[in-house]
């Protein structure tokens, strides 16, 4: 089953003004820890429901009992590999769920939403660094095409009802821990993603790092992307919350990077000197789907928030 976050800013009519957060998640594997620790770091209370998108009579039982103001929509699987192995699975889940999301929304009067888009949408790039202007759409990868027909369906949306006010917030590549070390990415199952993946080998569960690529058109051969702390990527929420609060402009896509890209080798050269371990690693083959160069401007996003990213890449490798 799907993996399902749907987290809303809302003001519930039991508390008659007092702000609260509803989770609602369909999970697979208990994360109820991490909910806590969510709770102890905040000092917020969290109301939390367990549901799947696609179950949307139960999505509008969620709506039924709050007065909901904002949503931010996190709900995708986003396993580019296994998006290609199972692409019905990722368009069932990742389109139809959010269909289901906003066709709620409309239902209960809520047309204010953060969505999390991704820098797939803008496939092998055209010109670095990405600018929102850039094309979207050339997608080699499942996952990102379910990414991209999002955002044209939302953007169509917009243009058939006024009253929505939607930001796509195209993250590039989220890594790194809550300063607390108490929540971070902990991938139970099969991952894919770089990071972990160097944390696993450092931490001796995974005996090397396969560089995927050695001879792509890029100042070392490997592949280059566009790091971003996820306390930056989260305060990047909060921005475009309050941004959706100022102004209606309908539909907003933004960039979420930090404009500077690192290799594969340079990342773990980082790692290395931050943590003091050895991470050991070979070469191996290029990785279908991957591109040579994923690399932001993120001017706009951090004028049109009045956001500024704060964590280097060092605190992405603590
Ligand atoms: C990064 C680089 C690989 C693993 C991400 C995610 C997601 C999305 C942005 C939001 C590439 C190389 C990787 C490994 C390697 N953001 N690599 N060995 O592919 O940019 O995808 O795109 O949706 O965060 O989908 O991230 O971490 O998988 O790869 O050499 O074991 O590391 O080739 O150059 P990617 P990644």
């Amino acid at each position: 089953m799907s993996r399902q976050n749907l987290r809303t800013g809302t003001e519930s009519k039991e508390d008659h003004g007092a702000h609260g957060n509803w989770l609602s998640k369909h999970t697979d594997s208990g994360e109820a820890p991490s909910l806590k620790r969510v709770e102890e770091i905040t000092g917020k209370k969290l109301t939390f429901y367990q549901c799947d998108l696609l179950d949307i009579n139960r999505v509008d039982e969620i709506f039924s009992k709050h007065h909901i103001d904002y949503v931010i929509h996190f709900a995708a699987i986003k396993a580019v590999g296994e998006s290609m192995q199972f692409p019905l699975k990722y368009y069932k889940n990742n389109v139809i769920g959010t269909i289901n999301l906003v066709e709620v929304m409309k239902e209960h009067n809520v047309y204010q939403m953060v969505f999390s888009s991704s820098c797939c949408v803008y496939g092998d790039p055209e010109h670095l660094p990405i600018t929102e202007d850039h094309p979207t759409g050339n997608v080699t990868n499942v996952y990102g095409r379910t990414k991209y027909l999002i955002e044209e369906m939302l953007k169509d949306l917009t243009h058939a009802e006024p009253r929505w006010n939607i930001i796509s917030l195209r993250y590039f590549n989220p890594v790194g821990a809550h300063p607390s070390g108490r929540i971070g990415e902990d991938p139970t199952k099969n991952f894919s993603n770089l990071m972990p993946y160097i944390a696993q080998v450092a931490l001796g569960n995974k005996p090397h790092v396969e560089v995927f690529g050695g001879d792509y058109n890029t100042p070392d051969g490997t592949g280059v992307r566009d790091y971003i702390h996820i306390m930056d990527l989260a305060s990047g929420h909060v921005a475009a919350l309050s941004r959706l609060s100022q102004e209606h402009f309908r539909y907003k896509p933004l960039n979420l990077g930090l404009g500077r890209g690192l290799s594969v080798l340079e990342l773990l050269a980082h790692w290395e000197r931050v943590t003091g371990t050895r991470v050991a690693h070979r070469m191996a083959a290029r990785r279908y789907g991957d591109v040579p160069t994923l690399v932001c401007d993120g001017s706009r996003g951090q004028r049109e928030l009045s956001w500024t990213p704060r964590y280097d890449i060092d605190d992405m490798c603590e």
